[in-house]
């Protein structure tokens, strides 16, 4: 099935689900808001519309879908009070994947709109959101309609595996992994980062037909601090994990071609690879470029726990998020098994690392 029907993350607000464990993801957005506030000051300096258009890019579903929106929302309510100007309206596109739990962020609405007429006064104008399914590697708004690009820890998800790695004839094979890893051979190494060159130039050129002049993207996702392609920071956790499949293969529950023929369709860009797609494409100024760290710990939400209730809490973060893909390529079978696996691996070690991530900050010409 096609990556975009297959990806979405655990739907609903149950114990399992994205909503209760993307406390790593809330950490960058945290993270991320100086750089937002800063590029929203001009914006809101200059002159600004009577309708203000938002757009949140791979908004899933949980406490961050909305966060970046009402973060936007009062800073430009709060710039407009001290301007003494009346707050503009804003229109708001949530876009995700179509399999994306729509229905869970609609049903919030009425509790947000409500927070949000608290929170900013009787002067706040209504808020229209929509949802807009599709794929953000496409052109999915109409010609000059936005003003502010919002996204987070989506970017570094792949529009589809690197070709070379799924060629039916002849396929470059990452032996018994599902990233990149340092046994990764040289030609899935170029793959992935070719595909990332191609995905991200067809972003950038996308939202520049979508994005109005000097209007303002901000985007956070994962990414390296390094050249070397397979640093621990971006691999240790999926090296677990593609040990854990291993051992499956090892214990007759999964077939070893299965397992060589699943890839992440996921990337970590170096930031001077991001740099140079934002230069090459042409249409955006790079305005400012931050990396930002979640400690190793950083999904048990600032508590200290002994390794083993990390691990567990790690698998629940991950499996969250990757479960969609693993079922509908091995079934939904294997499931618990490789997760206990998983945190076993991770329980018995002793490494850590800090997770890596960036934002950017971009105006179009
Ligand atoms: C890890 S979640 C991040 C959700 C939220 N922004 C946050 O910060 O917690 C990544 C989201 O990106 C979405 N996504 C991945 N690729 C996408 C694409 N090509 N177009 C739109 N959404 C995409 C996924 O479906 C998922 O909901």
């Amino acid at each position: 099935m096609e990556r975009q029907q297959v990806l979405h993350m655990k739907g609903g607000v149950g114990e399992e689900s994205y909503a209760k464990n993307s406390v790593i993801q809330t950490t960058y957005l945290s993270k991320s808001m100086s750089v937002l506030w800063q590029a929203l000051q001009d914006l809101a300096s200059s002159n600004l519309p009577e309708s203000v258009t938002i757009a949140e890019l791979g908004c899933s579903s949980g406490p961050n879908t909305l966060f970046a929106v009402t973060e936007i929302t009062s800073i430009i309510c709060k710039r407009c009070r001290e301007l003494g100007r009346p707050p503009p309206d804003f229109l708001v596109y949530l876009n995700d994947l179509p399999a994306n739990d729509f229905n869970t962020v609609f049903r919030s609405l009425p509790d947000f709109h409500q927070k949000m007429q608290e929170k900013n006064g009787p002067e706040f104008q209504p808020m229209y959101i929509c949802g807009v399914p599709g794929s953000f590697y496409d052109r999915i708004f109409s010609s000059k309609c936005l003003h502010i690009v919002h996204s987070s820890s989506s970017l570094h998800w792949l529009s589809q595996v690197p070709p070379e790695l799924s060629d039916k004839e002849n396929p470059v094979i990452n032996k018994g992994k599902i990233f990149l890893s340092k046994t990764s051979p040289p030609a899935v190494i170029k793959a992935y980062k070719t595909q990332f060159q191609r995905d991200f130039s067809s972003f950038l050129k996308f939202r520049s037909a979508e994005v109005i002049p000097e209007g303002r993207m901000v985007l956070s996702f994962r990414a390296r601090r390094t050249p070397d392609p397979t640093p621990e920071e971006s691999c240790l956790l999926w090296d677990y994990l593609g040990e854990a499949f291993q051992d499956l293969v090892a214990q007759g529950l999964i077939e070893e071609e299965k397992l060589d023929t699943y890839n992440t369709p996921y990337h970590e860009p170096y930031t001077e690879d991001i740099k140079a797609e934002v230069e090459r494409e042409g249409s955006f100024t790079l305005d400012r470029m931050e990396i930002n760290v979640a400690p190793w710990d950083g999904v048990n939400g600032g508590n200290k726990y002994e390794r083993a209730t990390t691990a567990e809490n790690m698998a629940k973060a991950i499996r969250a998020v990757n479960e969609s893909m693993i079922e509908s390529h091995f079934g939904p079978e294997i499931m618990d098994r490789l997760f206990q696996r998983f945190i076993e691996i991770l329980a018995a070690d002793t490494k850590e690392v800090e997770h890596v991530g960036v934002v950017v900050s971009l105006i179009r010409k």
